[in-house]
C-alpha cells in the first residue's frame, strides 16, 4: 500500500486506484478548511472554551457525551453541513452530480479512552464496508487539527484482499435504524458501546504492526471503506477531533467497480440513505 500526496488528475482514475487499496492523504482545499473551522468554532460554542483540545476533560462524561451528542446530531442532519461535504466532495474533483454521501460524522478520540467500556467499540479493528456500506465506498477522513502519528489510525494493508474472520453477518442495516438513527450517529444513548452490537474481527491484530500516518488540520486523507482499520488507543493528555464521511460514485456502484470484498457479510444496505444527487444521480 502506497499513501499519495497527490491525486490523478482524473477522477476515474483516483476511483480506480483507491478500490486497489492505494491511499491518499491530499492537502487541504479551501472547502476542507471552511469546514473544519465551522467545525471548530461550533466545538468552542459547545465546550464552551476555545481549548478544545483540552475542555474535555474537565467535564463531567456523560455531560460531555450529551453535548457532543447534539453536535453529532447538528454535523450529520443540518443543509449547511451536507452543503460543506458536497463543497468538499467537488473540491477534490469528484462529481457531486453522480455521489451519494452518508453524511459526517465526528469523531472524538479521549485520552485513555480505550480505558472506558463504552467507548470499546470505537477501538475495533475493522472495515466500515461491515456497516452494511457498498463495496464501492471511499471513506473520507478530516483532521481538525495536525496530529502526530500516535494519534491517528492505522491500515493493515495485507489485509485489504484477504479474509479476516469477523463477525459481520450480525450487522442488518434495517435492524440497527429501526429506532432511528441514535446508534448510526452515536448521540443519544451513552451505553450503545456496551449494549449494541458492533462487527468486529474475530481475530487478534497488532496497532503497532499496522501503517500510520501523521497529517496536517484539514487534510483530505482518502481510503476504500474496504480497508482494514483501526483508531490508535492514545495518552497523550488530549482529545484528538477527525470528521469522516463516505461517499459512492452510483455510476461505479451500477457498474460493480468497487474493493473487492474477501468477508464482508453484514446485511441490507445504507447506501439508500445516504444524501443522494438531486437528480438521482448514475
Ligand atoms: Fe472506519
Amino acid at each position: 500500500m502506497r499513501i499519495f500526496s497527490e491525486a490523478p488528475a482524473d477522477n476515474a482514475s483516483l476511483r480506480r486506484s483507491l478500490y486497489q487499496g492505494d491511499v491518499f492523504a491530499l492537502g487541504p482545499t479551501t472547502a476542507s478548511e471552511a469546514l473544519v473551522a465551522d467545525v471548530r468554532e461550533l466545538l468552542e460554542r459547545t465546550l464552551e472554551s476555545r481549548d478544545i483540545r483540552h475542555a474535555p476533560s474537565a467535564l463531567d462524561p456523560l455531560e460531555l457525551f450529551a453535548r457532543m451528542g447534539r453536535l453529532r446530531k447538528t454535523l450529520y442532519m443540518e443543509p449547511r453541513f451536507h452543503a460543506h461535504a458536497r463543497a468538499v466532495i467537488a473540491a477534490a474533483g469528484f462529481d457531486p452530480d453522480h455521489v451519494a454521501f452518508d453524511p459526517l460524522r465526528l469523531r472524538i478520540i479521549s485520552h485513555l479512552g480505550h480505558e472506558n467500556p463504552r467507548a470499546a467499540p470505537v477501538y475495533y479493528p475493522h472495515r466500515d464496508t461491515w456497516y452494511a456500506h457498498p463495496q464501492s465506498i471511499v471513506t473520507w477522513w478530516i483532521p481538525l487539527d495536525d496530529l502526530r502519528e500516535e494519534e491517528t489510525f492505522v491500515f493493515y494493508p495485507e489485509a485489504f484482499d484477504r479474509p479476516v474472520a469477523n463477525d459481520s453477518e450480525i450487522f442488518d442495516y434495517d435492524a440497527w435504524v429501526a429506532r432511528g438513527w441514535s446508534l448510526k450517529i452515536g448521540w443519544q444513548d451513552p451505553e450503545a458501546g456496551r449494549t449494541a452490537r458492533y462487527p468486529r474481527a474475530l481475530e487478534p491484530s497488532k496497532v503497532d504492526e499496522g501503517v500510520g500516518f501523521s497529517c496536517r488540520r484539514a487534510q483530505n486523507l482518502l481510503f476504500a471503506g474496504a480497508h482494514y482499520h483501526q483508531t490508535r488507543p492514545q495518552a497523550l493528555g488530549t482529545t484528538r477531533y477527525s470528521l469522516d464521511f463516505r461517499v459512492v460514485d452510483l455510476r461505479d456502484e451500477a457498474a460493480g467497480l468497487g474493493a473487492p470484498n474477501t468477508d464482508n457479510r453484514s446485511r441490507g444496505s445504507a447506501l439508500a440513505d445516504y444524501t443522494h444527487p438531486a437528480h438521482g444521480g448514475t
